[in-house]
């Protein structure tokens, strides 16, 4: 179907209407003018194997970064301020499916920094600040069925950044995952030795005892679009140029972990606004195109960015696949529900069939293009454990377009709780243990 601005049939006027009807039903913030849900049934995809290994940290040397390697295990050696660290760190074998596996309550490791003690974190998920009275969110831990993850060590991680940049790299679902990633790290480090900067589309923080960073990189469709900019974003008509990535790529280039997202934008419209030519050259006009085949269109460019350009001798890939929302309460079956501003625990039963309308098609395409890559991409396969945590979004407890909701916002969930982010301490943790147990392991 093509469009230059013309609309000229029966179904583009039911879908404007349609449009206009979520437009105007769903959630408003600084990201988001809308979110439209489409229910589609779920892919079942296994992951690949490999071996088993052990770090142990048991004998610490100060200021060493010597690395002792034998065929299964492997002798980390760490500053001695690490003053609880003297167990030894058991690696996941590699076989193991980490993203199988439930929630358990457990508020004694969990969660692993406090809200008030991380300065970094913006009022966006500073959910209890915010008003939000249950903390319970905060002392869920991942348990996979078949082996554990390894305890977050803050300067075990740092030794494996030192003289390195890791960066986030999507929209504001990994914005919310470098902020986790920040206040993990953040705690072992005196405040003097620490600082966060933000220059256009780049935020950086840096540990300068260990010359590290923790990055991230405004870049919601991963390619160029029209909604790039770090700050005004907030555009009804989005148009991407799924084959142009250079203008990004150029910034992601000589950093040692990328860690790339695309998702929640796709979301907004059943179909896909393809540019017709170059921004730069002023062009306007653009054709629809389907959902799954933009989306697999600007993965195919984006795999080839990282073939060409990455260094799997030198840099991690990683890919987080989809963060779902939780935006209809009876999807659990609760018919008291006001989207997900009344959920205090998790699901539990995972055996229980679940929908919460994630677009699955996005996560099979990410999930094919991801592993037949020549470079070696981690996929963070967080969707489905992401989708049990119904109760861990920050809902009315955040800000919209800039400023704290006020009262009588926060009285209306059913217009104005944010179904997508989530607080911090919280589920972004979580996913940030994936991707440690990951880099502790592979370096
Ligand atoms: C992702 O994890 C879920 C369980 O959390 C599993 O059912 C699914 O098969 C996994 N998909 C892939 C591609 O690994
Ligand atoms: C942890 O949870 C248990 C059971 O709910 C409770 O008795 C205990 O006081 C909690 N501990 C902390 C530190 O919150
Ligand atoms: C500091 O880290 C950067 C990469 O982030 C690296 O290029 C540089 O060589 C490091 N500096 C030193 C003194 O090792
Ligand atoms: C990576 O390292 C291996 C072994 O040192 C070498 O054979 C290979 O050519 C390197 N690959 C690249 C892309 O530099
Ligand atoms: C979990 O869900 C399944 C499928 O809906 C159901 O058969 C089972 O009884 C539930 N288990 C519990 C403990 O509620
Ligand atoms: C998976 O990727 C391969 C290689 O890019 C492609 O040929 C195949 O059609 C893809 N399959 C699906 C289901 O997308």
């Amino acid at each position: 179907m093509k469009h230059g601005g013309q609309k000229n049939n029966n179904l583009s006027i039911v879908v404007v209407v349609f449009s206009i009807f979520l437009f105007s039903c769903f959630i408003y913030n600084e990201d988001f003018k809308s979110i439209a849900e489409f229910p589609f049934s779920r892919p079942k995809i296994q992951l690949d194997s490999d071996e088993n290994r052990v770090i142990s940290s048991s004998s610490m040397v100060m200021n060493s970064r010597t690395v002792v390697e034998t065929d299964i295990e492997h002798s980390i050696e760490m500053p001695d301020e690490d003053v609880d660290d003297d167990e030894s760190i058991e690696l996941p074998p590699d076989d193991c499916d980490l993203f199988i596996g439930n929630w358990v309550y457990d508020n004694v490791t969990h969660p692993i920094y406090k809200e008030d003690q991380c300065e970094f974190l913006t009022s966006q998920v500073t959910c209890l600040r915010n008003g939000r009275q249950d903390s319970m969110y905060q002392n869920w831990i991942w348990q996979p069925r078949d082996c554990s993850l390894p305890k977050f060590k803050p300067r075990l991680l740092l030794e494996k950044l030192r003289n390195k940049r890791l960066m986030f790299v999507g929209d504001s679902l990994n914005r919310n995952q470098w902020e986790s990633m920040v206040c993990l790290v953040q705690s072992v480090v005196p405040s003097a030795r620490k600082s966060l900067s933000k220059t256009g589309s780049l935020s950086i923080f840096t540990i300068q005892d260990y010359n590290a960073t923790v990055e991230f990189y405004w870049a919601p469709f991963l390619v160029e679009s029209n909604s790039d900019d770090p700050n005004m974003h907030s555009i009804l008509n989005r148009i991407i140029m799924p084959e142009s990535i250079d203008k990004h790529g150029n910034n992601w280039k000589n950093v040692d972990y990328l860690i790339f997202n695309t998702y929640i934008w796709w979301m907004n419209t059943f179909s896909m606004k393809i540019l017709r030519g170059s921004f730069d050259e002023g062009a306007t006009e653009y054709d629809d195109i389907d959902r799954p085949t933009a989306y697999k269109r600007v993965l195919t460019t984006w795999s080839q960015w990282v073939d060409k350009n990455i260094d799997p001798n030198r840099t991690q890939v990683f890919f987080m696949s989809m963060s779902p929302l939780h935006i209809k309460s009876l999807d659990w079956e609760n018919p008291d529900g006001i989207k997900c501003a009344k959920e205090t625990a998790p699901i539990l039963n995972t055996s229980m069939p679940l929908n919460v309308g994630t677009d699955k098609r996005l996560f099979v395409i990410a999930a094919n293009v991801t592993r037949s890559i020549n470079v070696p991409v981690y996929f963070l396969n967080i969707t489905t454990l992401s989708e049990y945590r119904k109760d861990a979004h920050t809902s009315v407890h955040t800000i919209r377009q800039g400023k704290m909701l006020t009262p009588e916002q926060q009285a209306d969930p059913a217009t104005y709780a944010d179904c997508i982010h989530w607080c911090l301490p919280g589920l972004p943790d979580t996913w940030n243990e994936f991707l440690y147990s990951r880099i502790i392991s592979r370096s």
